[in-house]
Formats: structure tokens, sequence, C-alpha cells
């Protein structure tokens, strides 16, 4: 096992009915800005409980946070955070919502051009106003972790920070919230939350086995539970356990002493900044490629994985890796998730591009080697076609 911090002072309130609890989480003097997504929060009850259990203290809302959050989106919410002198700052939404809350609490404390924060991946943060988040979405693990994804739409640029500043002190699931999610959300959430354990897990062993426990512990259930979300959408069990699921998948515990890969969600974001491709979209295209082409490196954990949580029983060990991307592959596409380029209408001319912003990016040595060059992302996408 490598050495490692582990630190997380997120506080979760989970469970039926907990939105009633905000009130206890802000201070009651407080100047709060609310801030959501699309809308989905106004037709589905969500807002009315938020503002029911805000009863007495100042806030005001910012509607109209995208999914994969424009930066331009977010600096208007940063000008009326400073104009209302908000001092507070209430995310209810999914990953995209609280993404950019984080990003709106950095850029109001940050003097000089706000991209700072997202070109020096975090370091320029000094400071943040606080953060409370209502979960509706399980997938990204945003409610108890220090990242934020953020696009720069006039440049197509996706890129994510890391601040300790932006952990939010407490975060609400309650499974309930899920209920009304379109099956596509549903889907993407399965899949995010499951490449976010993969990216962790099926690298090389360093004899870390209570992560690795955790994570098959995770996976198992994530394979379990998804489908039934689909079939089952108002299933409360169902949704708990998803939940819960997704928030450790990315809460830091998994990745404590382990290497991690990540290069499925780099060469991901490129494909969503790009051409608009879902989050997990992206992640259900490009996991099962970059396995394939790192099929001798990453054999070992394949094989503990196909064999602990797929139950495969072939004895050759390559059959058993190869049957675990296999399966992996199905899974995604059982969730109605396809993983393929093709399947989205785009073909090779993506590959060009794709690298291209990579290489902008200094995206160049990627996986938990660093050893997937730009040449290497052109084989994998030609693998993904
Ligand atoms: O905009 P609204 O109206 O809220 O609708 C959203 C949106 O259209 C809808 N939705 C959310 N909760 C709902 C609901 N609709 C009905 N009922 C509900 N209860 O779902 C749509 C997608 O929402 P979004 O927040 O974009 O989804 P998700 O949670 O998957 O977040 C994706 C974003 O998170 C980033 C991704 O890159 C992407 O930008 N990620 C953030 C990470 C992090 N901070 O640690 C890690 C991840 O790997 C990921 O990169
Ligand atoms: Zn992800």
């Amino acid at each position: 096992m490598n050495n490692f911090t582990f630190f997380n002072n997120t506080r979760i309130i989970f469970g039926e009915g907990q939105i009633a609890a905000l009130r206890e989480q802000i201070p009651a003097q407080a100047r709060v800005l609310i801030v959501y997504g699309g809308g989905s929060i106004k037709n589905n009850g969500i807002f009315t409980q938020v503002t029911q259990a805000l009863e007495g203290v100042t806030w005001f809302e910012f509607g109209g946070i995208e999914a994969n959050p424009h930066l331009e989106t977010c600096l208007e919410a940063v000008s009326l955070a400073r104009a209302e002198q908000v001092d507070f700052l209430l995310a209810v939404g999914g990953g995209s919502v609280i993404d950019a809350t984080k990003f709106i609490a950095a850029a109001v404390a940050h003097q000089g051009d706000p991209w700072e924060i997202i070109a020096s991946f975090g370091a320029a943060v000094q400071g943040a106003l606080p953060i409370g988040c209502v979960l509706t979405l399980a997938a990204t693990g945003s409610e108890m972790n220090p990242t934020s994804v953020i696009t720069r739409a006039s440049s197509k640029d996706k890129l994510f920070f890391n601040s300790d500043y932006v952990r939010p002190q407490f975060s609400i699931l309650d499974p309930r919230t899920t209920y009304s999610l379109p099956a596509r959300q549903v889907a993407n959430g399965v899949v995010d939350s499951m490449v976010h354990v993969l990216e962790q897990y099926v690298t090389y062993p360093v004899n870390a086995r209570v992560q690795d426990r955790f994570a098959e512990g995770l996976l198992s259930t994530i394979i379990e539970e998804g489908p039934k979300a689909l079939s089952e959408p108002t299933n409360y069990e169902v949704r708990a356990n998803l939940m819960w699921s997704a928030t450790m998948a990315l809460n830091g515990l998994l990745s404590t002493g382990v290497p991690g890969d990540w290069a499925s969600h780099l060469i991901g974001q490129e494909l969503t900044a790009l051409y608009g491709l879902d989050h997990g979209q992206t992640l259900a295209i490009m996991m099962p490629a970059i396995w394939t082409y790192k099929l001798q490196q990453k054999q070992e954990k394949l094989v503990q994985y196909g064999r602990r949580v797929w139950h495969i029983e072939d004895t050759q060990p390559e059959q058993v890796a190869l049957k675990a991307i296999e399966q992996t592959r199905q899974f995604f596409e059982r969730m109605g998730v396809a993983t393929r380029l093709s399947a989205y209408g785009l073909d090779e001319r993506v590959i060009a591009e794709v690298v291209a912003k990579l290489k902008e990016h200094q995206f160049v040595q990627l996986g938990e080697h660093g050893d997937i060059t730009p040449q290497d992302v052109v084989n994998i996408l030609q693998l993904a076609l």
C-alpha cells in the first residue's frame, strides 16, 4: 500500500425527509444564494421543501446552471452574490450545480481573472464562501469532495480544479429526490459512479486489501441495484443504496494508498466539450477501449475484478480479463448507455480533434503509469469507434 493522507470534513445528512434539517445547518443570520439548474427542482417539489426549511433566513436564487456548467453562467452568479452580499451558497441539484457552486464560491473570494482558478487546477484558490448541498442526482460524488469540473464554452475547454476551500460543509442526501430523474440520467449516474470505482481499482496491485474490498463491495452494489433503478424508479431502498454508493465512490476513501487511472475521465472530458456527449456516455465509450488497449498492464486487476465481482470461473487469466471487459461493456449497454463512438454519430474524424485538445491541456501522459501518449490515445479512440 502506498503512503497517503486522508481528510474529509463534509457532514452527510442522509435519508427520507432530511431536507427539513437544512435549517440547523445554516446560520440564522446568513444571506443565502440558492443555486440550481434548468428548473427540475421547481417541478418535483424540491425547491418548495428547501424554501420551507429556510423560513426566516434571507435567501436569493440563481437558476440556469447547465449540465456541464459554463464558466460564463457561473460568472453571472458571482455578480449576483457580490451585489447581494451573499455569505452562504446552497447548491440544489446534481453534480453540475454543485460543481458550479464550488466555482462561484471560490470566484467570489478571488481577486483577478477567475479563469486562474481553473488554469491553476485550484492552486490559486485562497478562500471561498461556505457551501451546503441538497443532492438530487446520484453520480459524481461532488457532494463530498473538493473537485469541480467547469467548461469555458467560448473555447470548448472542460477542465477541473481541486481545493479544500470548496469542500461542502454539509450535504443532504434524500434518496426520494432522485425519483423524478429521467432514465438517461439514472443510467449516466450508475455508469459514472461505477467508473469512479473502476478508475481507482483496475490499475495494478499494491496489496491494498481494504480499498480493494471496499471497491468490490461498491461495484457489486451498483451492478445489482443499477438496473432496478430503471425498472423500479420509486423503490426507496434501491435509490438509497445507489446514492450512498455514488458518494462513497469519489469521496477520497477509495483513492487512499492506491494508484489511479483517470484516462477515461480525461479523454471523456474532451468528448463532452467538443461534441456535447453526457459525462456518463463518454465513460461508457472510453473505459472498455482503454482496458482492451492496456490489457497486459491491467491484467492482474482485471482478473481479480472478473473473478470477485463478475464470478467468472475461467482458469486462463487472459480469458477472465477479456470476459471482465465484455461484462462491463454489456452492463453499460444494459443500462441503456451505448459504448461506441459510432452510436453517437461520431467517426474517425473526431480523433485528431480530441488529441489536439488533450495536447493543448497538456494531458499527454495518461493512465496509472503515465504512459498513455497522444499516439496511444489515437489507437484507443480507434478501438472505441
Ligand atoms: O438542470 P436541472 O433542471 O437540475 O436538470 C438536471 C440535468 O438536466 C437533471 N436532474 C438532476 N436532478 C434531477 C434532474 N431531473 C429530474 N429530477 C432530478 N432529481 O439531470 C440533468 C443532469 O444533471 P447534472 O448535474 O449535469 O448531472 P451529474 O450529476 O451527472 O453531473 C455531471 C457533471 O459533473 C461532472 C461532470 O463532468 C459533469 O459536468 N463531474 C464532477 C465530478 C466531481 N465534482 O467530483 C466528478 C465526475 O467525474 C464528473 O466529471
Ligand atoms: Zn465521473
